[in-house]
């Protein structure tokens, strides 16, 4: 899916993005072009890359601790 008209960028580049290390949408901005344009797509871009980071197991930008582990 086509994210960003101005840049060209998809949403599976955005993913690429936050699998490099990406951890907020102002890195990705800074990796690819998204949203630095018109700025129409940020609300997305900014979606995209939270709801990547929620489902590798980061929520804002900080490591979790897989369910169930032991942090005593
Ligand atoms: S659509 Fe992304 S900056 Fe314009």
């Amino acid at each position: 899916m086509l994210v960003c008209h101005c840049k060209r960028v998809s949403s599976r580049i955005i993913r690429e993005c936050v699998q490099a290390g990406a951890r907020d949408a102002a890195s990705v901005s800074r990796a690819c072009g998204a949203g630095t344009g018109c700025g129409g797509c940020r609300p997305l871009v900014h979606e995209l890359v939270e709801r990547e980071l929620s489902s590798a197991g980061h929520l804002d930008g900080i490591p979790r601790a897989p369910e169930g582990a032991d942090l005593s």
